[in-house]
C-alpha cells in the first residue's frame, strides 16, 4: 500500500443519500478540530485501545524520521473514550487530506452517555498500510516522540495536548498517561 490513502478513502463511502456524519476522534482529532461541524459530543467506542503504533512522515515527523501517532487496535475488554463530530460528508475531502497517511475510514458503532447509540465513522491505521510502526516500548515511543518534529509540529506536542484532553473528558488511559509521564520526566532531566 502505497503512503497515501486518500483515493482509498474517497472510494470507501459515497454517503449517497446522507447530508450528516458522525465522525469519532480519538487522537488529534479530540483536540484539534480543524474543521466545520454541527455537534460535538463525548462518545464511546467499545473494543478498542490506543496506541502509539503508526508513524508520522507528514505531521509529526519526516520521512527520515517519522514521529509516532495514534492509531487504535483491537482489545475486547476495552472502551476508548473520544469525541464524536457530527459533519456534512463535503467534510471529509480535507480530513482524507489531513489522514491520508496511512488510516483508512471505517464504519463503527458509538454510544453516547445519554445510551443513545449511532453509527460513526474514524479513521483507523492497521499493520498493513506503509506507514506503520508497530509495538515498542514505553521507554522506546516516549524516545522516538521526544525528538521527532514535522510540519504540524512536535510530536511531543501531540502527545501532551492528546493527555490534557483526555483528562478534561475525565477518560482513562495508561497507555497516553504512562507516555505523557516520560516525556515529562526526560525534559525536566534534560532541563528541556
Ligand atoms: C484521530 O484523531 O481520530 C485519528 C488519529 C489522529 O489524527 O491523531
Amino acid at each position: 500500500m502505497s503512503f497515501d490513502t486518500t483515493a482509498l478513502n474517497r472510494r470507501r463511502h459515497r454517503f449517497e443519500g446522507r447530508s450528516q456524519v458522525w465522525l469519532f476522534g480519538y487522537g488529534s482529532l479530540i483536540w484539534k478540530a480543524d474543521f466545520e461541524f454541527i455537534e460535538r459530543r463525548i462518545a464511546r467506542l467499545h473494543g478498542w485501545s490506543r496506541r502509539f503504533w503508526q508513524g508520522s512522515h507528514d505531521h509529526r515527523g519526516t520521512r527520515e524520521s517519522p514521529g509516532r501517532v495514534l492509531t487504535l487496535v483491537p482489545d475486547p475488554d476495552a472502551t476508548c473514550i473520544g469525541v464524536a463530530y457530527l459533519i456534512t460528508p463535503a467534510v471529509f475531502d480535507a480530513l482524507d487530506q489531513r489522514e491520508k497517511n496511512g488510516y483508512l475510514r471505517h464504519v463503527v458503532p458509538l454510544a453516547f452517555g445519554d445510551g443513545t447509540e449511532v453509527e460513526g465513522l474514524l479513521y483507523l491505521a492497521d499493520e498493513h498500510n506503509a506507514a506503520w510502526l508497530g509495538p515498542a516500548s514505553d521507554a522506546a515511543v516516549a524516545r522516538q516522540v521526544a525528538h521527532a518534529q514535522g510540519p504540524s509540529g512536535a510530536n511531543r506536542d501531540y502527545v501532551l495536548h492528546l493527555a490534557e484532553a483526555l483528562r478534561a473528558l475525565d477518560a482513562d488511559d495508561p497507555h497516553v498517561f504512562a507516555i505523557e509521564r516520560l516525556l515529562r520526566e526526560s525534559a525536566t532531566a534534560t532541563g528541556a
